[in-house]
Formats: C-alpha cells, structure tokens, sequence
C-alpha cells in the first residue's frame, strides 16, 4: 500500500531533524505494523518461559498475538494466536501447558504436537466436520500459521514473519558481541543464565520508538536520574553506582539500526561498578565471578556496562540491573512493555535474593529508574501532540560529525558519549524498513534464513 506521507521529508538523519509525526501519527503508526514488525527479527520470549514439552507462552509481534511453545519433539514453535475460522484468541491465558489449542468460540482444536497431525499447528478437530464440511476440511490448510523463522540463542527466542529474512546472526552482526553481556554467566562464560522470575508487564502513553531510542544510547538524559543517584540506588562503596562508571561510548551499527552505550573493544580501561553490597557472602560472589571474568574474557572485559538496543524494539541491561525488554506497539501513543530479568543460575540463593530486591527497585513500573525515564516518556508525548507542536522537528543533532568507526566491530560507529549518533543510525534503518527495501545492502553471510520447520 503507497504511503500517505513523505519519508524523506519527516526523516533527515544526516542533519539530525526528524519530525515529531514519527511519534503521534496514527498513519505511520499503521504503516509501521506492516512494514517493520511483520519483517524485522522481533524478540518473543525466553526458553526459560517454556522448558517443559507443552509448555507456552503467550507473547506479541507487533500487534499479532502469538503463542510460544516446545512441543514434545523439541521444536520451538511460534504460532498465530488467532483462529482460522473467525480469529477468536484461541489461547487466552498469559503461559500454561498445553499440547491442544480449543477455540472458545466454534470449538476448532489446533494440535501443536507431530503425533496427532503431521504439521504443527494443524486443525485435530472439528465439530460436527462430518456433517458441516463432509469431513473434507483441509485441516493444515485452516491450522494455526506458522513462523517460518524462529531462532534460538542462548536462551533468547527470536522470530520473524519474512521469508526473506536473513539469519538472526546476520541481523544482530557485531552487536552480538554487546548482547552476550547481558546473557552470559557474569563470570564470561556463554550461557549459565537464568530467568529470575516472571514476566513484568505494563502500558504507558508514548510511541514505541521513544523507549527503543533511549535504550539504544542516551546518555544525555543522567540529569533525569539524579534523584535515584542521590538515594543511592546501587551500592558501590557508598558512591552511587553511576558515580562510579566511566562515561560510557554511544556505539551504532550502521545498516543495522542497533545501538548501545557501552566501551569499544580497544577502550584502555577495564572499567567495571565494584559490586558491594555490605554483605560478606555477596560480596565475596561477585568478587569470585569478576576474577573468573578476568581470566575468561581477557581484553574482551572492556565491552561490559552495556545498555542497548537491538532494532526494532528489544532492549537489554548487561549488568545490575540484568534485564531483556521489549516495547510493543499498542497505537502511535501508547505501548505495552515487558521486562524480563537474568541471574547467573548457580549463583547462591542470597544473591538472588538481593539481585531480585535491586532488579526491582531499579527497573519495571515500580522502578526508582524507569520510573524517571516513564515521566520522560509520556510527557514528551503529550507534549507533541498539539497541532502546533507537530509542526515543529526534533533536534538530533547532538555529537554530529564525531563518528567514528570502531576497530574490530563491522559496521559500528562511536560518536563519543554524548551524542546522539545512534538515534541517527536508528531511524535510517526505520526509513529503510519503511520504504520496503530493510535487506538491502545486506550481504547474506551464511545463506538464507533458518527455516524452522520442514513442510509450510
Ligand atoms: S472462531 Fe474459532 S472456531 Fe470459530
Ligand atoms: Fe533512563
């Protein structure tokens, strides 16, 4: 469908003016939900959510609900949680277990499992089939749609609606390096995390891409916080543990549209928040884990204190807090975020415990941080939506011309610490999703798409 409106007009990211209609325009808001959420790789859920066979989680794509599940033959599978026959949610609960889905409505029985029907997904029963469709319903036909592209890493699950797509790894490129961070053990080693609890879920009255872009590597909003700082937030040695953090690089990867604040590679210190929380067993954990991150990551080390961004709408925490998020587009004004949180899964119960009080106290709705950054959010928003208001462009011009390329990391971009050079990055990448061309220039490094799945 043609566009009613002019990208290139609303979208200068060379100059850094981009116009507020991105961020209240129910046209691009619609456009958005074909042209990035049904082809971008999206982040649905975590392993952790579903380990057992049948297990599911009820998880988004945009505005299309969907169902996350193992099956008994170990696929993960991500289904379309809308019937075939009239699109009633044929799963209405936020996680369960489940090998069959009954629609509340006319009663179709989708079977996630291969040994009642050959396709996941399949219809395995219909009322009165016989006499209604002479029993020739094409029951793969009218199943459940499929994903047909689900990956799986460390623990993270990924899918996207695109036959094109290339492979996730493609998609995350050198960001991954900043990703790991946030999923490896704290002592460097891949893997060994674990959920630490449920999902927190919340709306709140702003744009979608609002939250995305912060995440991707405002540094320049530390002014908000300074009421969380003062309280102490986190302990490091009786400092607040921003005090204690070297500022940290806007880095962005062109082409991509990730963004973090982070430390390039080739950064001369090892900068790192002392984790001391006043208590010996505690203390003496995260000291044992630090040493084991010295010996496993040697000069990779540098890259940790990672928030960020991986386009279009996930976003991660790498340290205290840990957290994976994603912001799901509700309308142009209004989003629904949910916030996952990590802990290295052999950790002792006390550190659980004090990380589970920290993780709160810093992160989800009731949290002294994203608390500041909710009031940003929504204010911002509200602010923009007068007719007067709209006529005028955002300014992202801060630390413009500073780009530099990062050594070792393709496609990245350091544009020092305050800057917003990543926001930059970030709606170029939009742009090119929303002008129907996001694989272009993107050369397929190790073929196409994992297909998940051998028969739709
Ligand atoms: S809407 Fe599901 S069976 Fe009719
Ligand atoms: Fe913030």
């Amino acid at each position: 469908m043609a566009l009613s409106f002019d990208l290139d007009t609303l979208v200068d990211s060379e100059s850094g003016v981009i116009s507020r209609e991105l961020f209240v325009n129910p046209d691009i808001f619609e456009a958005e939900l074909e042209r990035v959420f049904t082809r971008a790789w999206l982040f649905v859920g975590h392993e952790g959510l579903i380990p057992n066979p049948d297990d599911f989680f009820v998880s988004r794509m945009g505005k299309d609900s969907v169902i996350l599940t193992r099956n008994r033959q170990g696929e993960i599978l991500v289904l379309l949680n809308s019937c075939s026959h009239r699109g009633m949610k044929v799963c209405r609960h936020d996680q369960g277990n489940a090998p069959v889905f009954t629609c509340p409505y006319h009663g179709w029985s989708y079977s996630t499992n291969r040994d009642r029907v050959s396709v996941p997904g399949a219809l395995v029963g219909v009322p009165h089939d016989e006499a209604g469709y002479g029993g020739r319903l094409d029951r793969v036909k009218w199943g459940l749609p499929r994903c047909p592209n689900v990956t799986v890493y460390k623990g993270t699950v990924w899918a996207s609606w695109d036959p094109d797509a290339p492979p996730f790894l493609d998609y995350l490129g050198d960001m991954k390096l900043y990703l790991d961070t946030a999923l490896d053990h704290r002592d460097g080693s891949p893997g060994g995390s674990e959920l630490l609890g449920g999902v927190q879920k919340w709306r709140i009255r702003c744009n979608w891409k609002t939250v995305a872009e912060n995440f991707a590597g405002d540094l320049y909003h530390g002014i908000s916080h300074n009421s969380a700082n003062m309280a102490e937030i986190g302990m490091a040695k009786g400092r607040g543990r921003r005090a204690a953090l070297p500022l940290r690089h806007a880095i962005g990867f062109d082409g991509l549209g990730h963004g973090c604040l982070g430390f390039p590679p080739a950064y001369e210190e090892r900068p790192f928040v002392p984790d001391q929380y006043g208590d010996p067993e505690i203390d003496a954990y995260f000291k044992k884990v630090r040493a084991a991150r010295e010996r496993n990551l040697g000069d990779r080390m540098r890259v940790s204190m990672v928030v960020g961004t991986v386009f279009p709408n996930m976003f991660f925490h790498a340290d205290q807090p840990r957290t994976l998020g994603i912001v799901h587009p509700i309308s142009a004004t209004e989003v629904e975020m949910w916030r996952l949180y990590l802990v290295d899964a052999d950790a002792p119960a006390s550190v659980k415990s004090m990380l589970r009080h920290y993780y709160l106290r810093y992160s989800g709705p009731g949290g002294m941080t994203e608390s500041d950054d909710m009031e940003n959010w929504t204010s911002v928003t509200a602010g923009s939506e007068g007719p007067i208001a709209r006529r005028h462009a955002f300014n992202y011009q801060l630390g413009l011309g500073k780009e530099r390329p990062v050594e070792g990391l393709r496609g990245a971009v350091d544009s020092g610490n305050y800057s917003e050079g990543n926001a930059r990055i970030y709606y170029r990448r939009w742009t090119q999703f929303m002008k129907g061309a996001p694989w272009q220039g993107m050369e397929p490094e190790s073929g196409k798409a994992e297909v998940a799945g051998d028969d739709r």
